[in-house]
């Protein structure tokens, strides 16, 4: 796919791992569907060895949260290289039994991720300062891409200060796509996200890579407010996370959610458990996960809390969909 193509603003719901799997941007779709959207991250080094299965789960998609990119991160370049070659030429469509014509629209290298384990081994936001293994990295990728899918790299404003010339790099690396969040690591997401700093971003990628789509990410609300700040600082696209938790209808022109009744609400709860059950037939996923969701929807009515504690209680989607009936 050419990101070019994409609406400007274009819309793109973010990689939230453990939570934006194919069961919740199917939900998200079935409200009001971003441009674009980002599977969990997933790691190459995992991918290439014989733990390959069990993640396969990251990838997992349906025609209808397209069009989709596959976010992967880890520390060996050729496993990034083999990773981009499967991906570009529909191995991993066809293992996940996609109908043939259906693949990812790009791919996409996280050199954002703050967590302290995945930091440690050298990876994700820790590449911020190991620019020789990052460009190793996104060689490998662009290798095995060989230009049949779009590379993009979402990354944070610094490792433990702001640093530009980090953004510099990235541009100089010709991608198609840059994701900033704006925070430093050091700065996790206990500071607002500095969109100054993304504005600088892309006026740096004016002069010096006019070809890079930026993408805006941090403490966005819905598309209203995205797309005053796609305006305001002259930006080609705009990444939603959490804003999703406050409002499933985040990506809609005008949202139903605040005035929608709490029998709604608990219906499309029952749909996220339903479409949860019915994917993940072999427990790839605990039934725990979906405590995750259940303030999304169980919220701002009355009983939601003690109707909250019951359904966290529950152990398995039969009893969810039980409770949730006898509520409705
Ligand atoms: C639970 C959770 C999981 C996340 N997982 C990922 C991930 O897999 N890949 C990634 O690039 N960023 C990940 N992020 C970061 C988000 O994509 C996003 O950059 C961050 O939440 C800021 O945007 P927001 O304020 O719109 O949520 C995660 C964030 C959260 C809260």
């Amino acid at each position: 796919m050419n990101l070019k193509t994409l609406p400007k603003p274009f819309f793109v719901l973010a990689p939230l791992d453990d939570v934006t799997d194919t069961v919740f941007r199917r939900i998200i779709a079935g409200c009001a569907p971003p441009d674009l959207y980002f599977t969990e991250f997933v790691n190459v080094d995992g991918l290439q060895s014989p733990g390959r299965p069990n993640l396969m789960k990251k990838l997992l998609f349906t025609s209808a949260e397209t069009p989709l990119v596959a976010q992967i991160w880890g520390k060996q370049p050729e496993n990034f290289y083999k990773t981009a070659q499967q991906l570009a030429d529909g191995t991993f469509a066809r293992e996940l039994g996609l109908p043939e014509g259906v693949n990812f629209a790009g791919v996409d290298l996280n050199m954002g991720c703050p967590a302290k384990d995945v930091v440690k081994t050298g990876a994700c936001s820790a590449l911020i300062k190991d620019w020789a293994l990052a460009e190793d990295i996104i060689n490998a990728t662009k290798d095995g891409l060989a230009g049949r899918l779009p590379l993009s790299v979402k990354t944070r404003t610094g490792f433990d200060k702001v640093s530009m010339e980090w953004i510099e790099f990235l541009l100089e690396r010709k991608l198609n796509m840059l994701t900033i969040h704006g925070r430093t690591r050091k700065e996790m997401s206990k500071v607002p996200a500095n969109w100054d700093l993304i504005a600088k971003a892309r006026r740096m990628r004016d002069h010096s890579a006019p070809d890079t789509l930026i993408v805006g990410n941090g403490d966005v609300k819905n598309r209203q407010h995205g797309l005053e700040l796609a305006e305001r600082y002259g930006l080609d696209g705009i990444m939603v996370g959490r804003g999703v938790f406050e409002d499933p209808f985040a990506f809609a022109e005008k949202s139903p959610w605040l005035d929608m009744p709490k029998e709604q609400k608990i219906e499309l709860y029952k749909k996220h458990v339903e479409l949860f059950d019915g994917t993940w037939k072999d427990r790839e996923r605990h039934i725990a996960t979906l405590n995750k969701f259940c303030k999304i929807y169980i919220n701002n009515f009355h009983g939601a809390k003690e109707l909250r504690e019951q359904l966290m209680a529950a152990g398995s989607a039969k009893e969810l969909i039980k409770l949730l009936d006898a509520a409705a």
